[in-house]
């Protein structure tokens, strides 16, 4: 049997996408624009002067600023002759006040374009500064409703080439920016297809300086990105739209994320604990490839309740300062705020697509031999229980500083998150979120 013949077999790929009264019937594919390869960020040069920019605002952090990375594209834009201002101000894991602040570097600068070169901080940053430029209003007004406005963006953005220097988030494949909005302690965010860089410069070398639990989470953040795209709910579920205008960008599960998903998950077993602990130039290409994957698959399909949670598992933050990000305030980063959940949700989730989960337990490595369907939400939790501590991630949330006194205030947290939370296989009350709160706790 070959591997594509495995994948469809054992995911029950026709029985999940059933037709269903009144449901979806097509899905559509947004696929990026991205290069990938070891070197082929020198080349940047010429690709912005194709792109028609003369005068780039290049965002970057603190730390990345003074990496081969943004050495290497700065290089390049030079020998190009195109003019720059760097910012390396941007803030680790955004704000609303850093959005501002990166956004006020850029209507100084009247740039013709952006690049950004960093991690999803870094990108995101850059795509909100080219938006509040080209478009400017109020903070809110473009931000995902019930916190923002969700007005539509009126037209396309500046020019924008992304460099990942992170794998993980994919932000540049994606239309989403992601910030934490200081006064209401929750993470939300801009989603429009407007967002989406033109260019994704994918490049594995970009990897070699990441410290060992930035590598651990942004394996993780991959791996959820695909499990939860081939167990969300499946897009022939979701209502039919009213017109193909009204489709969403997150449709649900679907073949094609399905496809590039299972991949990623095998490449996540096969290289990750490796890849934290004795790393080799081979990992890095084969994990930055599996970002793609995953990240051109849940930018179609859309995540569900492991993401939805990490909201206010990040946003609620209350004393823990992860080891390895050069912080100097509490934070939860985005791949462990994901993982720490995502164990309870395969317990509780697994009962909807017992096959999926099974598909995804045997791609991250786990012994499935003779198993029988009714555990393959434990093996897969099992499976990824074991990777955490051998990459040295949290004991779930009590890992990460919370008690089951903080269970309802996650709970609330989280259960507002209708678009992610909408996209799990099973419909999640109040009280079954607080259960898998619970659940999460801790694993060992
Ligand atoms: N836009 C999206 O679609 C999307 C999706 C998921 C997550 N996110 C957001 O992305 C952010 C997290 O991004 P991230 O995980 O890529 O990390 P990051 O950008 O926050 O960077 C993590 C740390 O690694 C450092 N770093 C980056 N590249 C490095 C390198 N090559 N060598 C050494 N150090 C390096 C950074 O300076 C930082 O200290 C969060 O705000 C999250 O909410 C966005
Ligand atoms: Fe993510």
């Amino acid at each position: 049997m070959t591997h594509q013949d495995k994948l469809q077999s054992a995911m029950g790929l026709a029985d999940y996408y059933e037709p269903s009264p009144g449901g979806e019937t097509a899905f559509s594919v947004v696929a990026p624009l991205v290069k990938f390869g070891p070197g082929s960020l020198a080349e940047i040069g010429t690709d912005a002067k194709t792109m028609g920019m003369r005068r780039v605002a290049v965002f970057t952090d603190a730390t990345v600023a003074k990496l081969e990375p943004l050495a290497l594209v700065l290089e390049s834009l030079r020998k190009a002759g195109i003019d720059t201002g760097v910012y390396a101000e941007t803030e680790i894991e955004p704000t609303d006040r850093s959005f501002l602040a990166g956004t006020a570097f850029a209507a100084e600068g009247r740039f013709d374009g952006f690049i950004s070169v960093g991690g999803g901080s870094v990108m995101d940053t850059c795509k909100a500064a080219n938006l509040y430029t080209t478009y400017p209003n109020d903070l809110l007004a473009y931000v995902n409703a019930p916190i923002g406005r969700a007005e539509p963006i009126p037209g396309p953005l500046k020019p924008h080439i992304a460099c990942p220097t992170t794998f993980g988030t994919a932000s540049e494949c994606t239309g989403i920016a992601i910030f934490d909005l200081l006064e209401m302690k929750a993470k939300t965010g801009i989603a429009s297809i407007n967002l989406k860089p033109n260019l994704g410069i994918l490049d594995p070398n970009n990897l070699k300086t990441l410290p060992k639990n930035v590598m651990a989470a942004n394996g993780f953040d991959v791996f959820s990105h695909a499990i939860e795209s081939i167990t969300a709910r499946p897009f022939t579920r979701r209502p039919a739209p009213s017109g193909s205008s009204k489709r969403p960008l997150s449709q649900g599960a679907n073949p094609y994320s399905d496809v590039g998903c299972l991949e990623a998950i095998r490449r996540v077993g096969t290289n990750l604990v490796d890849a934290v602990n004795r790393p080799q130039n081979h990992h890095y290409e084969s994990l930055m490839f599996a970002s793609l994957l995953a990240g051109i698959g849940f930018g179609n399909a859309g995540c569900h309740v492991p993401h939805g949670m990490s909201y206010a598992v990040a946003g609620l933050v209350k004393d823990y300062q992860p080891a390895g990000w050069p912080i100097d305030h509490p934070m939860v980063p985005h791949g462990i705020s994901v993982i720490v959940n995502s164990p309870a949700v395969f317990r509780f989730c697994a009962s909807a697509c017992p096959e999926r989960h099974m598909a995804a337990a045997d791609a991250m490595g786990a012994d499935i031999r003779g198993a029988s369907l009714a555990d393959a939400g434990r093996l897969l939790a099992d499976r990824v229980i074991e990777m955490m501590r051998q990459t040295d991630m949290p004991n779930g949330l009590s890992g990460v500083g919370y008690t089951a006194a903080d269970l309802k205030a996650l709970t609330d947290g989280a259960f507002p998150q209708k678009r992610v939370i909408d996209n799990a296989p099973r419909e999640i009350s109040w009280e079954d979120l607080h259960g898998m709160f619970e659940d999460a706790l801790s694993y060992w």
